[in-house]
């Protein structure tokens, strides 16, 4: 009876101390198994009466079971305890708030665009497309800009390595007016077209990126003059910037495919720039050459063309100092247009 309850004491000790179940079974071989210790008592009875053996049979059993009993509840235990260690692991705090995808907003460049187009479209203007890798011919040679012309040099143009039908070497527009020619050469007069779009330049500083945007404009009919340059130009200004009160100036300019010409220049009356001009547009009415080469007789045709910037127009809406911010991607300046 003593041996026994040790054997039980001894059990209880040893599964307690298994923090395993692999080490709990282990220590159920060292009292239930072939070689365990009650397995060797019930063994040892051989010798025993067969009253005596009742008895003591009786006794090992009870132990058996106990030390069976202890083992279930270890194994028990062990198996809870392995699952909250798991359900904690595991935990999902259903009170953190979700995440959330970002509301995306438009570039402020792109809300320029659209706006133009909606205010064009309203005055009877289409809205025309072209390729950014250009002929020879479209950007310079057909807007009355020959070969060897010193006026080529006015644009610092890109070239990109690939020659055009012509064998010419083909640049990155830079400019929109290649697309006077290729859309007069498609419609009938009167036109009436804008056509925005990326351009490319030479340059960089507060005011210009080697990569930006215009949008060129064009009407060309029997009878189109400065006044309705001046007219359609100004009054696309006051709906763009919503407002009467627009600081604006025409200053007489040069440009070979325009005759006369004339820049425009705005000031800015928000922003660290307050007070100061900023070119926004070259323009003026088509030159004669020009219209020959939209296949169209000078006498008879007649019309405005204007190349207007996109950024600039922008950075004058929004009070913007620097262009080149709207390049950055950084998304605590681009956040505020929308
Ligand atoms: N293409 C000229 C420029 O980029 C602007 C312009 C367009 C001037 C149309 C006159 C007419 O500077």
């Amino acid at each position: 009876m003593e041996d026994l309850n040790q054997i039980v004491d001894l059990a209880k000790t040893a599964f307690q101390q298994a923090t395993t179940s692999a080490a709990l079974e282990d220590e159920k071989a060292k009292f239930l198994g072939k070689n365990g210790s009650l397995t060797a008592l019930l063994r040892g009875m051989g010798s025993l009466s067969h009253e005596e053996k009742k008895a003591r049979g009786a006794e090992i059993n009870k132990a058996k079971q106990e030390v069976e009993a202890l083992l279930e509840a270890r194994r028990d235990e062990l198996a809870q305890a392995l699952l909250e260690k798991r359900l904690a692991d595991e935990a999902v705090d259903v009170t953190l708030p979700g995440r959330t995808m970002g509301i995306g907003g438009l570039h402020p460049i792109i809300k320029t665009w659209i706006r133009i187009e909606e205010i064009f479209r309203t005055i009877g203007f289409d809205v025309a497309d072209g390729p950014e890798i250009e002929n020879d011919w479209y950007t310079f040679t057909a807007l009355n800009n020959p070969p060897n012309h010193p006026a080529r040099s006015m644009q610092d143009t890109f070239y990109v390595d690939m020659v055009d039908e012509d064998g010419k070497q083909m640049p990155l527009r830079p400019h929109t007016s290649p697309m006077q020619v290729r859309y007069a050469r498609k419609h009938k007069p009167p036109i009436k077209v804008i056509a925005p779009g990326r351009t490319y330049r030479v340059d960089s500083d507060a005011t210009h990126s080697p990569m930006f945007h215009q949008v060129e404009g064009l009407w060309v009919s029997d009878n189109i003059s400065f006044a309705d340059l001046k007219g359609v130009y100004v009054d696309f200004l006051r709906r763009f910037f919503e407002t009467e009160d627009l600081v604006v100036r025409f200053r007489p300019s040069y440009f070979p495919f325009t005759e006369p010409s004339a820049e425009v220049d705005m000031m800015f009356t928000s922003g660290p720039r307050k007070g100061k001009w900023l070119e926004i547009c070259g323009a003026g009415e088509v030159h004669p050459n020009v219209i020959r080469n939209f296949g169209l007789d000078p006498e008879n045709y007649i019309g405005f063309a204007f190349g207007s910037g996109l950024e600039r127009l922008t950075m004058l809406r929004y009070g913007v100092d620097d262009l080149r911010l709207f390049f950055e991607g950084d998304l605590r300046f681009l956040t505020q247009f929308n």
